[in-house]
């Protein structure tokens, strides 16, 4: 006697019959700030970032698929940077929670690149050239810093990852470091005011700007180069207008203060924890791309999860939808492959 099918469940990616609630506790205990990377090996990501791709740093623990891709891609004037600062949502750029953090940066790195050369010299404000994203882990620092550049209608930014740059031979690291400033240096001279912004960023810039002398022996000489190396660019920098240096760490504390100062990475702003509201928006984000689809069930509460999710990153808000999506891909798998099974029961 035939068994009776088994109705195989809506595929409802996060629904409440499989999604679980989060499963961590509310209150997490507040995320340790080291995080201890295994080195890679290789040369340094000087590539440029492609379009809406979060190919993270190295060490990137999320496996997860891109964002949907940012609805504005070529051409991004001033008129779109004052319907951003008028709006001031970043959540379509594919980043949440950060609103203020970016206003700030607007405000203090942009507002200045938004009028005339002409009228900057005028006033004898120079640009702020250098910025530090600091905070925990997984809260959008290199998303952000990928981002800017975009937002900036500025060239392709230019991301060096710290610990991989201090691997090379000796006086290698200091060749890669006059590297990467050498184009913006170059437009500059020939364009000058009509030279693009050049964003370059130091993920994890705390291996390079450790305090120095605070290694041991031969290797801190080394050290110590790349590290003055980079300060004499920072310098430089000031008198390239169209050059921004993002730096990039969770351990503030183990920054070389001169890399601090103004006139360098003067503009620091911490990235923190998302609080209910930036949750949401990110949970929103990261199911857009199944809401319009179609894949997203209805009952699927984004409010509920944002308001049970305390102490959750970014990148865990991402994970946590990445496995409801396994979950529900599994549970779609399971069930028409009953279905097979008994299409096969009732033909013998
Ligand atoms: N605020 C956010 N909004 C949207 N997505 C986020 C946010 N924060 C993190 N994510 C997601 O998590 C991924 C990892 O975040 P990201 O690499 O930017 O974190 P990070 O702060 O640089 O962490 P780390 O300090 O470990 O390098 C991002 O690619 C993004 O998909
Ligand atoms: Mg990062």
């Amino acid at each position: 006697k035939p068994k009776p099918k088994p109705k195989p469940p809506a595929f409802g990616v996060l629904s409440s019959g499989g999604a679980r609630a989060p499963t961590k506790p509310a209150e997490k205990p507040k995320p340790k700030t080291t995080v201890v990377r295994a080195p890679t090996l290789g040369r340094p990501d000087i590539s440029s970032a492609s379009s809406g791709g979060i190919a993270g740093p190295a060490g990137n623990r999320n496996l997860m698929p891109a964002p949907p891709p940012e609805p504005e891609e070529p051409e991004i004037g001033q008129g779109h940077l004052r319907d951003i600062l008028q709006e001031g949502s970043f959540e379509k750029y594919g980043v949440g929670g950060l609103d203020a953090e970016f206003m700030t940066i607007f405000r203090r790195v942009f507002a200045s690149r938004m009028v005339a050369p002409d009228v900057v010299r005028r006033l004898g404000m120079r640009h702020v050239k250098g910025m530090l994203l600091y905070g925990p882990p997984g809260t959008g620092k290199t998303l952000v810093a990928k981002q800017l550049g975009k937002l900036l209608n500025a060239h392709p930014p230019k991301i060096v990852n710290g610990p991989e740059i201090l691997q090379r031979f000796v006086g290698q690291s200091e060749e890669n470091m006059r590297d990467l400033f050498a184009p913006a240096e170059k437009e500059f001279k020939g364009k000058g005011d009509k030279s693009k912004l050049h964003v370059i960023i130091f993920d994890e810039i705390d291996a390079i700007m450790k305090a120095r002398g605070s290694g041991g022996a031969a290797a801190s000489v080394v050290h110590d180069n790349v590290v003055n190396q980079l300060l004499t660019k920072l310098d430089g920098m000031q008198s390239l207008d169209n050059v921004l240096v993002v730096g990039i760490t969770n351990r503030r504390d183990l920054l070389d203060p001169a890399v601090l100062r103004p006139g360098r990475l003067e503009l620091q702003v911490e990235v923190g924890l998302p609080d209910e509201r930036g949750r949401r928006q990110i949970f929103n984000i990261h199911t857009a791309a199944m809401r319009a689809g179609g894949m997203l069930a209805a009952d699927v509460d984004v409010d509920a999860l944002a308001a049970t999710t305390g102490n959750y990153s970014g990148a865990e808000i991402k994970g946590l939808v990445g496995a409801a999506q396994s979950h529900a891909l599994a549970r779609y798998l399971a069930a028409s492959g009953n279905e097979n099974e008994n299409e096969n029961e009732n033909e013998n």
